[in-house]
């Protein structure tokens, strides 16, 4: 694996979900393939489990790891080619990802989706300037369309609790006040759509997300509907990817309740985190055996292990 952009990157998910499992059980067997290699992890977001699970993850490679916050730790950061810089941003990445590639073997970058310019964002411009410029293996800690390290997570955590050889999963928009991407759902979605399942898609009207990434899921606006006899509720919220970056309901009764995770085959709650309680998901359902959000985020470890001992391999 050269870089880890998209599912695009992965030859075997099979394989792959059986490497993390395997770092799950022994963490520190590639200790020495890491050993005087280093990894930087570049955020221009927000983060707690990319960062941490990421930062162990190549640790427990043998990796030396060094994290910087673009804007707080280091200068401003200049995307576009050819401008004048006569506003805030002291650095243009064609310098930055080009020294940053001389420190690193590895570089992971974390760039949301600004939610202004849907072609802007939808061409990860952050993503594949860094990989033009840096020289070394990029990967994607969330960008704009995507997080694939949580989608990988994911399919670990689905196969480890799954009862069924090909249970039913449903993803569901949940409500909030804010504005968010649609990354970690058409992340999810492009992933489980190469995973033997019954992938269902439940949002309010004006919600659809990019066909590219839905694939053959079925779409429901009928969100108990949906629930009926699933194995895993997905619940994330995005913003409008037609009426790009909108919000165009808060409506609360798309909340994950108790009442409506019963309408489920015993059916396990998912979620990335971080999550408001109370406002996508009860107490009830977080705090009951029902939810596997915690597992889910421990796995983003082995998933990022998975990932970087592939790239390691291949450097
Ligand atoms: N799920 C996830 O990526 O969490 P963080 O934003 O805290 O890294």
């Amino acid at each position: 694996m050269t870089n880890f952009l998209s599912f695009n990157d992965v030859t075997d998910l099979d394989a792959l979900i059986q490497e993390g499992l395997n770092a799950k059980h022994d963490p520190f067997a590639d200790q020495a393939l890491g050993r005087n290699k280093t990894i930087g992890l570049i955020f221009f977001n927000s983060s707690l489990r990319t960062r941490l699970s990421t930062q162990k993850a190549a640790q427990n490679l043998g990796m030396n790891v060094m994290v910087m916050n673009v804007g707080q730790d280091s200068w401003g950061l200049e995307m576009e080619e050819g401008i004048v810089m006569n506003a805030d941003k002291a650095e243009h990445v064609r310098e930055a990802a080009a020294v940053i590639g001389r420190y690193c073997d590895v570089i992971g970058i974390r760039a949301f989706a600004e939610l202004k310019d849907r072609e802007k964002d939808y061409s990860e411009q952050v993503l594949n300037q860094f990989k033009k410029y840096a020289g070394v293996p990029i990967v994607n800690l969330e960008s704009a369309t995507r997080h694939p390290l949580q989608s990988l997570a994911d399919c670990i955590t689905i196969e480890e609790f799954r009862v069924r050889k090909r249970p039913k999963i449903v993803l569901t928009w949940l409500p909030h006040f804010k504005p968010l991407p649609q990354a970690v759902a058409n992340s999810f979605c492009e992933w489980m759509n190469h995973r033997d399942v019954e992938l269902v898609v439940t949002h309010p009207e004006g919600y659809e997300l990019a066909p590219e990434f839905v694939g053959s899921a079925r779409v429901t606006h009928n969100q108990n509907e949906a629930f009926e006899g699933a194995d895993f509720i997905y619940g994330k919220n995005w913003s409008s990817y037609r009426q790009y970056g909108q919000v165009l309901t808060q409506d609360p009764s798309w909340m994950v309740t108790m009442e409506k995770m019963r309408l489920t085959d015993n059916g396990k709650f998912m979620h990335c985190l971080p999550v408001r309680r109370n406002m996508k998901v009860t107490d009830e359902v977080l705090d009951s055996p029902r939810s596997l959000v915690v597992e889910e985020a421990a796995n983003r470890e082995w998933s990022a292990q998975a990932v970087l001992k592939e790239i390691l391999k291949a450097i």
